[in-house]
């Protein structure tokens, strides 16, 4: 068993993703925005959220399936969209929307992604969702929408709340900002082994514009 498979808890896989990444990417994935008062109220919110036990019960074969916009889906979860997941683990796209479609739930792809919305479709045989930021550039927003369509992304989610980028103050100390440049002190975190399995980001691509929006200027106007 490899340490992934042996962590038992998001808490567990934090530590592991804490012992192999490069800190500005594990901070960067980690943070939030300013004190990161809304990061730890939701965290506290969850927390207060309890499962009422049904005793008595048969449970030999607990049923999760349900349908999400009108098609089933093997439980009540999909995948939230996260961008720049590439810089975690090469391939990471396409990685975790395999993993969605193996347990039968949907991928929402972001925005911001790595991968291209055509090659996520042609490499996954599963539910696909596409994540949409307005974009200033209206004409690119409509081309992002055609694209999800004709690539059969089943729906878009469309995220409102980033107006203006968050000032997140983990990654002002580790300079980095969006789009992500890398300069000597991130080249010499990318350089220095940590472990990890998945420490090799495609640096190649970050200061790119990629087929599915990165780099693009982002906030709506
Ligand atoms: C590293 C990272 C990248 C994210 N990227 C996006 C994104 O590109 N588009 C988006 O709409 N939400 C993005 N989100 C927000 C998530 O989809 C999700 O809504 C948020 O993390 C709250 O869910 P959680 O409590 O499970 O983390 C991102 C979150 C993280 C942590």
């Amino acid at each position: 068993m490899n340490k992934l498979e042996r962590a038992l808890s998001i808490s567990d896989l934090r530590g592991i993703a804490r012992k192999s990444l490069p800190r500005f990417i594990f901070e960067f994935i980690d943070g939030g925005a300013e004190d990161e008062i809304t990061l730890a109220r939701n965290r506290s919110v969850f927390e207060q959220t309890t499962l009422a036990p049904r005793v008595l019960n048969n449970v030999e074969n607990p049923e999760l399936r349900t349908t999400l916009l009108r098609l089933p889906s093997a439980a009540p979860l999909v995948i939230s969209p996260m961008g720049s997941c590439a810089l975690a683990c090469r391939g990471a796209d396409v990685a975790i929307a395999r993993a969605a479609a193996k347990r039968g739930i949907p991928y929402v792809l972001s925005s911001m992604a790595t991968t291209s919305m055509e090659e996520v479709r042609r490499s996954v045989d599963g539910r696909l969702w596409f994540q949409l930021y307005t974009l200033k550039d209206r004409a690119f927003t409509r081309s992002l929408v055609e694209r999800a369509k004709a690539a059969n992304f089943e729906a878009l989610v469309v995220t409102v709340d980033l107006a203006i980028g968050g000032k997140r103050e983990r990654d002002l100390r580790n300079g980095v900002g969006i789009p992500m440049r890398l300069g000597i002190p991130q080249a010499y975190q990318l350089l220095t082994p940590r472990g990890g399995r998945c420490r090799s980001p495609q640096g190649e691509r970050l200061n790119s514009k990629t087929s599915a929006g990165w780099g693009e200027a982002m906030m709506p106007g």
